[in-house]
């Protein structure tokens, strides 16, 4: 006889079930309705899931773009879709994420080359592939944690500079025109800046590497050194632990805490089309371990963000 053990989940005391989907990120809410006005105490029950969960998934949503920016609002002010990438038309804080313009199959925090990236991000599932189309995201608390002491001594010490303009490690020769075109698009502007490696969160004070692929260089060290840095602390970043695989149905919504996490579209759906629309909530400016803030390098990003 197999025993099946039921999911443990939480009720909250405004009735939301909380059911956590891995040890370490992600959880299934229900019993809320996000095309509604969302009262404060609802709210904060979901910023308390959020902060401790990272990730939450919502079912059969029933959103068009109007309301997922409505649900992202109760977060706080939005950005536009994004620094230098159009909206979807008539929408000015809903990025299409569509597989006709790209693949974001490299792992990221969303645009980290701006002085405050957005603080939460929602990806809402409009058309979903038969097979494969998954949302990797990883938990960067987790990945702080598992460091060895002295790895994790030498992070505590690191600033890295997180840019728009590199070359995503696509070679030259496999780049068509269409992709040229959209990478002349995204680099259109130049933003480089300076981010510590280790941030705070500003509401849980845990500490999470803050790197991804926007982080093309240590301050302080050659692009070969940097790159050998960046790459030991990121593998501690998506160990298998630390990483929710989400197989998308129709009508989903994922709101992930983007101060703490980093995602990854897995690129394994053929040409079979593909579309989320992407809201985020604007955020703060990261702060270190040395309470120092990042800064700026080059790039001036007032039309995409409210200032931190
Ligand atoms: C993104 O990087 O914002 C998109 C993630 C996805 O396509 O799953």
């Amino acid at each position: 006889m197999t025993t099946v053990l039921p999911t443990p989940a939480e009720r909250t005391a405004t009735g939301l079930r909380v059911e956590k989907l891995t040890a370490r990120i992600g959880a299934r809410v229900s019993g809320v309705d996000l095309g509604r006005e969302l009262p404060p105490d609802v709210v904060a029950d979901l910023r308390t899931a959020l902060n401790e969960h990272k990730a939450l998934v919502f079912d059969d949503v029933h959103l068009d773009d109007e309301g997922q920016q409505r649900f992202a609002r109760h977060f706080g002010e939005l950005t536009t879709a994004h620094p230098t990438v159009p909206a979807v038309e008539g929408a000015p804080n809903v990025l299409p994420v569509d597989s006709e313009r790209g693949r974001s199959n490299h792992w990221h925090t969303d645009v980290t080359f701006v002085v405050n990236p957005p603080q939460a991000s929602t990806l809402r599932s409009i058309v979903v592939p038969p097979y494969g189309g998954e949302t990797l995201i990883a938990d960067a608390a987790g990945a702080y944690r598992d460091l060895p002491d002295p790895l994790r001594d030498l992070a505590d010490t690191l600033w890295a500079e997180h840019t728009n303009d590199y070359d995503y490690a696509v070679p030259e020769e496999d780049v068509d025109d269409e992709g040229a075109a959209r990478r002349a698009q995204f680099t259109s502007i130049t933003f480089r800046t300076a981010h510590p490696v280790v941030r705070v969160h500003p509401l849980t004070g845990e500490r999470g590497l803050f790197i991804g692929g926007f982080a093309q260089r240590v301050v302080g060290l050659s692009k070969a050194e940097s790159r050998t840095i960046l790459d030991l602390l990121q593998a501690y970043v998506t160990r298998p632990e630390n990483v929710l695989r989400w197989r998308w149905s129709p009508d989903q919504l994922v709101l992930f805490d983007n101060r703490i996490t980093q995602h990854y579209a897995i690129d394994n759906y053929d040409d079979r089309p593909r579309r989320l629309h992407r809201v985020t909530v604007a955020g703060d400016v990261p702060v270190g371990i040395d309470g120092r803030r990042s800064h700026a390098v080059t790039g001036d990003a007032s039309h995409y963000t409210p200032a931190g």
